[in-house]
């Protein structure tokens, strides 16, 4: 069976454990796993593509069949564009499944040629979402367990710009100068 490419597309605003649970089981079945990110949402995003695209590049580094890009317009065209054979999406719940199918079945409409594989992420996951870890970041609640920790302190650094100057290890520049004036 040729595994060949396969597209895991999304809106990863933010990355969570979810996703990259699914990351890590895709790249395990595909010779060459794309992540790639919308980048004309209708929605108002949180994270903009560029620190999407770094936050998940971090994130994929050990992963050396996955890459990570970004598509505009039909999923399927870019899928055809970068010769993938294959879509993943994961389904957390049966809620999900609804909203997948009937994408799945468009998509196929669209281009009989490429199959939409469904994965499911590992169980403590299953609850965790985008929308509901910026929701709960927003309120200032704890994401700790729902993203990686990296995502965790991006988070923080949006909702909180005064947070980054408050950390041990990030240089006051402003200070910093401000003591070579008075020495
Ligand atoms: O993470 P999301 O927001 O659930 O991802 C949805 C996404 C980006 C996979 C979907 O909206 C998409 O593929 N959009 C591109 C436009 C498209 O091809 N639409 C037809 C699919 S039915």
């Amino acid at each position: 069976m040729n595994r060949g490419t396969a597209i895991y597309p999304g809106s990863f605003d933010p990355p969570t454990n979810g996703h990259l649970d699914l990351i890590e089981r895709g790249s395990k079945m595909f010779e060459q796993l794309v992540v790639a990110i919308l980048r004309n949402s209708e929605k108002s995003p949180m994270f903009s593509v560029a620190e999407r695209i770094e936050m998940l590049r971090q994130l994929t580094a050990d992963w050396s069949n996955v890459r990570i890009d970004t598509f505009d317009g039909l999923m399927v065209e870019y899928a055809k564009s970068i010769d993938a054979m294959c879509v993943l999406r994961g389904i957390r719940a049966i809620s999900d499944y609804e909203y997948e199918l009937q994408m799945a079945l468009m998509n196929r409409k669209l281009e009989p040629t490429l199959e939409t594989v469904f994965m499911m992420p590992a169980v403590k996951y299953s609850y965790v979402s985008s929308r509901l870890v910026r929701e709960v970041a927003q309120a200032g609640g704890p994401v700790k367990d729902l993203v990686p920790e990296a995502v965790e302190q991006k988070l923080r650094e949006k909702l909180d710009p005064a947070y980054k100057l408050r950390q041990p290890n990030v240089v006051d520049l402003s200070k910093a100068r401000r003591r070579k004036r008075k020495a």
